[in-house]
């Protein structure tokens, strides 16, 4: 199936990351977020990456040019003629159900769903619309314009056409699609979020400073960035939502998350989208 329209939904970190590749890729992309300021927000992001990667001579004039074309939306108002819906809301069930349900009703009957969910059964999401074969998870990595990664994550009802044609569109946006099964956490969060969050628990008991921590990763095992930092950069409401849904869906006790992210989740220190997380950012 030929994509020509994308439609994203939620103007957070990773929707406006989406938007911004959609665009430079060649899509007619549109994006919608409830909140106006997030949408603002999300224009001056996309702005800044952009003359960052024009700078640095990673993209040419003509590819910063097209982001210019991006349409901002605050209602679901032209989702109809979308080929491709990316949802990036909330790490959320029932508001990613309430969303799926939503465009399942105003998209054409040949558009396909993908949700960027982080850990939420692909198939949970698809079961509310009556397109199950056409609804896909298509897990970009943060920042999306410098990841190569894209998880594309098949539900249990997803038609080989679906993905190809989401494989196809990952490859135009530069990325590099791998192909997982619908798990909790699948292959990334699987493996990340379990580390994130043994860092944590390192931390609250004092095994190490959070630099210690840190560098230990960094500087031993060729992370490009320490567990806690990339925490920041993830949002530790993300990670803490991932925790809980592997501890729920899989059973096991050894997911359980550290009681210091949900303190810091409670108190609002989210990361560099608050401005605090375990590290403190200039705004
Ligand atoms: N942050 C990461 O590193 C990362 C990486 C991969 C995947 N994800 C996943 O991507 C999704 C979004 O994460 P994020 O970090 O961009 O979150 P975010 O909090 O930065 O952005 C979420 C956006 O969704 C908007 N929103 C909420 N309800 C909405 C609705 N009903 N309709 C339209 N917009 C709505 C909010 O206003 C906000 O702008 C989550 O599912 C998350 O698990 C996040």
């Amino acid at each position: 199936m030929d994509v020509g329209e994308i439609y994203v939904i939620g103007a957070g970190t990773m929707g406006s990351g989406i938007a911004q590749v959609a665009a430079i890729a060649g899509y007619h992309t549109i994006v919608m977020d409830i909140i106006p300021e997030q949408l603002e927000k999300a224009k001056e992001a996309i702005q800044r990456s952009v003359e960052k990667l024009l700078s640095k001579g990673q993209l040419t004039a003509e590819q910063a040019q097209r982001v210019e074309a991006i349409r901002y939306e605050k209602e679901m108002k032209s989702i109809g003629f979308a080929d491709l819906v990316i949802e990036a809301v909330v790490e959320d069930l029932s508001t990613k159900q309430a969303i799926f349900r939503q465009a399942d009703g105003l998209c054409q009957e040949n558009a396909i769903l993908a949700s960027n969910t982080s850990s939420i059964s692909i198939t949970k999401i698809a079961s509310v619309t009556r397109r199950p074969q056409k609804v896909i998870g298509m897990h970009f990595m943060n920042p999306v314009p410098l990841m190569r990664l894209v998880e594309v994550i098949r539900g249990f009802m997803t038609s080989n056409e679906t993905l190809q044609t989401v494989m196809d569109v990952c490859r135009q946006m530069g990325k590099e699609p791998i192909e997982a099964n619908d798990s909790p956490g699948f292959i990334s969060n699987r493996i990340l979020c379990p580390m994130i969050n043994e860092a944590i628990f390192a931390l609250q008991e004092g095994v190490g400073t959070r630099e210690a921590i840190d560098a230990v990763m960094r500087l031993g095992m060729n992370h490009p960035i320490g567990p806690l930092a990339l925490a920041d950069l993830i949002g530790l409401d993300v990670v803490l939502a991932v925790m809980e849904i592997l501890q729920r869906d899989l059973g096991e006790d050894k997911y359980r998350p550290a009681y210091l992210l949900r303190k810091m989740v409670a108190a609002g220190h989210l990361g560099r989208k608050t401005g605090r997380g375990f590290y403190e950012y200039a705004s």
